[in-house]
């Protein structure tokens, strides 16, 4: 399940980190990716030990835990520190799978993949994230502060960079239900139950709605 949550991101938290990101210092991506995606990574990240990118790390990851979509789709239970990239003219990251294992100390499970947009589409051209699927490719490039959320199984892309550059934050989530087909569930029932819950707050239905819910969440979650 590939979901684009709006507005993670309000204006002046995204005016904010756009002057850290101006201020900051940026290095080669390839630092930060696994042996195979090396080879097809060619974009900017933040260097993560500043202050600027501390202080835009903790502001992103602040914005998705107060976001209650977020909050239900990914069902996290760890977020790993988000890397902020740049891609200016020529830039691109070829097709890969993101690494199943992060971290050096704690090792996390990447679960779901979150792309949060800093700037607009406008201001750029190309940049496009490509998910590859059975059912074919899929285009994605969101309005500043929109983000997209996707199963790190999936092979994607970031297209070539052709005018003005791509600003981006990318981070991980461990969830509490690792299976992406239990956690689209999980997510339906959610809203089923919100919708009887707001028809029928007196009827069985909403109760059975919320218990089964309930009940599955406490099988699947870990
Ligand atoms: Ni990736």
């Amino acid at each position: 399940m590939l979901i684009c949550i709006p507005d993670i991101l309000e204006w002046p938290e995204i005016k904010k980190i756009r002057a850290a990101i101006e201020s900051g210092k940026f290095l080669d991506g390839k630092k930060t990716a696994g042996a195979r995606a090396r080879r097809v990574k060619n974009n900017q990240q933040m260097d993560r030990t500043t202050d600027a990118a501390k202080e835009v790390k903790a502001a992103v990851v602040a914005a998705l835990r107060r976001n209650k979509t977020f909050q239900r789709v990914a069902l996290p239970k760890t977020i790993r520190p988000p890397l902020i990239s740049r891609y200016q003219v020529g830039m691109n990251y070829g097709l890969h799978v993101d690494d199943a294992l992060m971290g050096s100390k704690v090792r996390e499970r990447s679960d779901i993949s979150v792309t949060v947009f800093l700037n607009d589409p406008g201001d750029y051209e190309g940049g496009e994230l490509v998910m590859s699927s059975p059912y074919g490719e899929q285009e994605i490039k969101l309005p500043a502060g929109h983000a997209v959320v996707y199963p790190s199984s999936t092979l994607h892309q970031v297209a070539p960079v052709t005018r003005g550059e791509r600003l981006a934050a990318v981070t991980w989530v461990q969830s509490h239900v690792r299976d992406p087909a239990r956690r689209e569930i999980l997510y339906d029932v959610y809203r089923m139950r919100e919708t009887l819950a707001k028809l029928h707050p007196d009827g069985e239905a909403a109760d059975l709605a919320f218990k089964t819910h309930a009940n599955l969440l406490r099988m699947w979650s870990e």
